[in-house]
């Protein structure tokens, strides 16, 4: 039998990094063969930076304003992860675009995790509540949270992984938001674990899990 390598992953979020956190436990309990070298976030007063901090993981600080173009600020971003060097970049509640130079370096290496069945409920202005919002406007009984990797298109790459949620009628945005959270936190390790254990395979253009 191979034996495979422990991945390193770099997580780049912008929140209270709970996604980061279930991934962070996964890891530590040996659950997923990696090992978080960076957390990357725009955001210095988040959640996320206060538990990397807390956990001794590198933390890197981007500004993306102090970046003229998205080719200064790909280049930045490609120094990090190449210096770590990251095999899997994990986005995990991370609002920013990533810049197209650093998702074409990292093709079929970047994972996002979306709080919605995509392709719906997705793309530009659908993110935190209001993601929920529109789903519980629409009259949909399923929601969901969704892995997928990450391609130039916000919230469009290929789809890996997906648990459906029911929405309920008594549902409000916040209350369904914290039922996909639930969801997601097994969702996205298991994702990672995958990646990281090199079972995930194509076929036509889709990714699979292989158990
Ligand atoms: C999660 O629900 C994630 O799916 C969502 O932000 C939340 C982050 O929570 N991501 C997006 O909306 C991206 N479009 P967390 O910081 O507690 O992991």
């Amino acid at each position: 039998m191979t034996s495979i390598s422990r991945k390193n992953i770099a997580v780049f979020a912008s929140g209270n990094g709970s996604n980061f956190r279930a991934i962070h436990r996964a890891v530590t309990e040996e659950a997923i063969p990696g090992r978080i070298g960076l957390l990357v976030s725009n955001k210095p007063d988040c959640g996320a930076v206060t538990y990397a901090v807390n956990n001794r993981i590198r933390t890197e600080i981007i500004n993306f304003r102090d970046y003229p173009d998205k080719h200064s600020l790909g280049r930045h971003l490609m120094s990090i992860l190449t210096a770590l060097p990251a095999d899997l970049v994990v986005l995990a509640g991370f609002m920013k675009m990533i810049p197209d130079s650093v998702v074409q370096a990292y093709k079929h290496r970047i994972l996002n995790i979306h709080p919605a069945l995509l392709p719906r409920f997705g793309g530009k202005g659908f993110y935190g509540i209001r993601v929920h919002q529109a789903v519980i406007a629409s009259g949909a009984k399923l929601s969901g949270a969704t892995v997928h990797f990450v391609d130039e298109i916000y919230d469009h790459g290929p789809i890996l992984a997906q648990a459906a949620v029911p929405v309920l009628a008594e549902d409000t945005a916040e209350t369904l938001a914290q039922r996909v959270l639930g969801v997601e936190h097994s969702l996205y390790p298991h994702a990672v674990k995958a990646f990281c254990e090199e079972r995930i395979f194509w076929k036509n253009n889709i990714p699979f899990i292989r158990n």
